[in-house]
């Protein structure tokens, strides 16, 4: 299967006036298989938009490829290949939302007897068909959002690129765009989001890559995420009550800790050297949101927010 996207040792300085220059994106290397939903979560300020930026062709990299199936970013066709939804978006307010739509299909080249048929399929996608005749302005956010997405769809690209999707939406309209997503990819669209939403990522996403101060932190599926931050849950009778550098809880007649995987057998043997009865020894299980936490945590704290 090809790579929708590819970047090798991708590096982003931003060169500032009057303050020292800024590594925004350090040695970024990072594969999507086409098909995929891949989502991309970290702090602020971590450098997701700037990633982003770089794929869709708006920013330079200082150094290194980015690829969008095969082509160079940038390049008119890579951008052939690509929707996109900047984070914030702003939208002529006293067009109508077909009207709106059907220059976004003049600029995405779809040929003039098409455009109208264009408009009403990506309009069905994002659920907005009856409201081709309302004008920005009069849109919720959630419809606005979705609007958004009509308007990276109208090229029938097969890979969309969509920055902080769901930021800002209620339960409901978060779940609308969780929904479109999910629906795109089921005809073969990759897609590329970021998010602070860390349990739709878990829920929709084949891959997941942490950014944190420009650089991949972790990549991969989230059985591999998890895993990989995953500890082990001693349960125990009788022995220490307190084990120093760990909290040990109390559940009902039992004792539990939680250590590494590195510190186990020494921990299991010095809790049996102590007395204590082993009752339990399981792989801890994590939330995606539990490992992102300990994964930035473990990687230094980031000073903006
Ligand atoms: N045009 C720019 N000029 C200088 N610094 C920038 C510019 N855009 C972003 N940055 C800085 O680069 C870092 C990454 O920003 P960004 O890519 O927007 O992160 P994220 O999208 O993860 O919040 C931040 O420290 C931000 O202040
Ligand atoms: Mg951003």
């Amino acid at each position: 299967m090809r790579n929708a996207i590819e970047t090798c040792d991708l590096r982003k300085v931003y060169r500032r006036r009057r303050e020292p220059d800024l590594l925004a994106l350090e040695g970024l290397d990072l594969q999507v298989r086409e098909g995929d939903i891949f989502g991309f979560i970290g702090p602020n300020g971590a450098g997701k938009s700037t990633m982003i930026k770089i794929l869709v062709g708006l920013v330079r990299s200082t150094s290194g490829q980015a690829r969008l199936f095969g082509e160079p970013c940038g390049t008119p066709a890579a951008r052939r290949h690509l929707g996109y939804l900047p984070e914030t978006a702003v939208y002529h307010e006293f067009m109508a939302v077909g009207e709106l739509l059907e220059v976004h299909a003049r600029l995405a080249g779809v040929l003039p007897g098409e455009r109208k048929v264009r408009c009403q399929e990506a309009l069905e996608v994002v659920r907005l068909e009856d409201r081709s005749r309302t004008r920005l302005r009069e849109l919720s956010k959630g419809m606005r959002q979705r609007f958004g997405i009509a308007q990276a769809l109208i090229g029938r690209p097969p890979l969309l690129i969509l920055d902080e999707p769901t930021s800002g939406l209620d339960p409901l309209a978060q779940l609308d765009v969780k929904d479109i997503i999910l629906r795109l990819k089921a005809q073969g669209i990759t897609i590329f989001f970021s998010s602070h939403q860390l349990t739709d990522v878990e829920l929709i996403c084949d891959q997941i890559g942490i950014l944190h101060r420009g650089r991949m932190l972790r990549c991969g599926n989230l059985r591999e995420l998890l895993e990989d931050s995953a500890g082990i849950e001693i349960r125990f009778r009788g022995g220490p009550a307190e084990i120093p550098g760990h909290e040990v809880l109390e559940q009902e007649s039992d004792r539990v800790v939680r250590v590494s995987r590195e510190e186990s057998d020494t921990l299991v043997d010095r809790l049996r050297g102590a007395g204590a009865h082993l009752v339990g020894l399981q792989v801890a299980r994590r939330t995606l949101e539990q490992a992102f936490f300990e994964i930035t945590r473990d990687a230094g704290e980031v000073e903006e927010r």
